[in-house]
């Protein structure tokens, strides 16, 4: 298992190219078994969870190439599927498996799925994917820790989702390309990623209009065919290293991103004092704040504050001057990161979904343990002001969603060595 180690009180300055979107890549490539032709994908991270579900589409016969190394494309053909299934050793490793439902169910009328079960960030069900599928027509049955899909053909339906979701919008997408007639989602995730599917979807051969937007109407067809899309770069990750030239009093370019789509992050930053400017369409240039001010946020769905970046605002909150108020409305368990901090210095107090974060503190290096994906990078910017050495372990989680992300980092300036157990 690696661990990070990493020397804080460094200043970062360069240039960082941001990656392709890891959450938009995962429905993408879901999307591929809707097809018997290839779909090529484009600007796809280098991360553990593409390489879970290009193991996943494999198992499942998928043909899955890749020409570059490390690999940035990737063709996928869904010639024959002959094990319509994500078994729980995948599924568990990355609950997106579930991605795979949809699409299975609409072309070959069979699917079967684990269930994903809890994760360090909160209970996290699917019962809306389920209650969607039996809207569109599918029998389902949950038994032995799988869902089990079995529909002839799915119908065109109306289905609201009470509650908003980004992966369960996504999967009945790929469900309704292929029902017959029309489908409505009410209630739909505006996510940046679902409106990538949807432009995936649509060039081949979907009829899809609203993607974006809270109705998604959808004309079933008869089948798709192949194409080629480059997806989305990663919002996230763009956030992430915003907050990484602010904190470490730097000043960063990232290239290749989409300022449009961190809209809400990019407000909050300049609230706190940061100074963040648009070059040309796809770069941004963030310089950090003569003194930062604490500032509260709400994480909600898209276009709001993403739930994705709480931990590593968390992180900022504890340089900034005065009392930020951090309120997580989307996960009930999602402060993990909190007390690791702590153990770092940061004055926090949480009280339900509501975390308290005054500052500054000076946080001083100390081993810590990452939980989830996110909390690992809001350790790693802490970790970047902290006095001294800090070593984070169970860095796996950052590699899920991260590519090469100490590499990016040293390359402006921090000093993180990975050290494998076997070093
Ligand atoms: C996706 C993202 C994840 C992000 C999250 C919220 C991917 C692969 N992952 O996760 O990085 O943090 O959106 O922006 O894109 N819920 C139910 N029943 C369901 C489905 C969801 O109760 O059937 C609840 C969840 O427990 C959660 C909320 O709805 O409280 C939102 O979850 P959802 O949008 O589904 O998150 P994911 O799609 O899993």
């Amino acid at each position: 298992m690696d661990r990070f180690k990493i020397e804080g009180g460094r200043r970062l300055e360069g240039t960082v190219k941001i990656s392709g979107a890891k959450n938009a890549a995962l429905p993408a490539m879901a999307a591929a078994l809707l097809t018997s032709e290839p779909v090529r994908l484009e600007n796809i991270p280098h991360v553990r969870d593409i390489i879970t579900m290009a193991k996943l589409l494999a198992h499942m016969r998928c043909r899955v190439e890749s020409p570059d190394i490390p690999p940035s494309a990737f063709v996928l053909q869904a010639e024959t599927v002959s094990h319509a299934e994500a078994p729980y050793e995948l599924v568990k490793t990355m609950r997106a498996s579930v991605l795979t439902l949809g699409p299975l169910v609409a072309r070959f009328g069979y699917a079967r799925v684990s269930l994903p079960g809890g994760c360090a960030i909160g209970a996290r069900p699917i019962d809306l994917h389920i209650q969607a599928l039996e809207k569109l027509g599918a029998q389902i049955s949950v038994e032995h820790g799988y869902v089990e899909a079995k529909a002839k053909r799915l119908r065109g339906t109306t289905f609201r989702f009470p509650k908003i979701t980004v992966t369960g919008t996504e999967n009945i997408l790929t469900a309704a390309v292929l029902a017959e007639g029309e489908t409505v989602l009410e209630n739909a995730a505006l996510e940046p990623e679902v409106t990538d599917l949807a432009e995936l979807l649509i060039k081949m051969g979907a009829k899809i209009e609203g993607a974006g937007t809270s109705t998604i109407r959808v004309q079933g067809v008869e089948r798709l065919h192949g194409a080629t899309h480059t997806v989305i770069p990663d919002r996230i990750e763009a956030g992430t290293f915003l907050i990484a030239g602010a904190i470490t009093g730097g000043e960063l370019l990232l290239t290749h991103c989409e300022p449009q789509h961190i809209g809400a992050i990019i407000d909050k930053l300049k609230e706190c004092g940061v100074d963040i400017r648009c070059e040309g369409k796809s770069a941004l240039r963030v310089r950090a704040a003569k003194k930062l001010v604490a500032a509260d946020v709400t994480t909600e769905e898209y276009p709001g504050f993403a739930t994705d970046m709480q931990a590593q605002f968390m992180a900022l909150a504890t340089q900034a001057q005065g009392v930020s108020h951090i309120r997580e409305t989307i996960f009930e368990n999602r402060y993990l990161h909190a007390s690791e901090m702590m153990r770092m210095g940061a004055h926090i107090t949480i009280d339900g979904n509501l975390a308290v974060v005054t500052g500054p503190t000076p946080l001083s290096g100390a081993p810590v343990t990452a939980s989830d994906l996110r909390a690992s990078a809001g350790l790693v910017l802490a970790a970047l002001v902290a006095d001294n050495t800090t070593w984070i372990d169970r860095v796996y989680h950052i590699d899920r969603g991260y590519e090469r992300i100490e590499e990016k980092l040293c390359a402006v300036g921090a000093r993180i060595e990975r050290v494998s157990e076997s070093t």
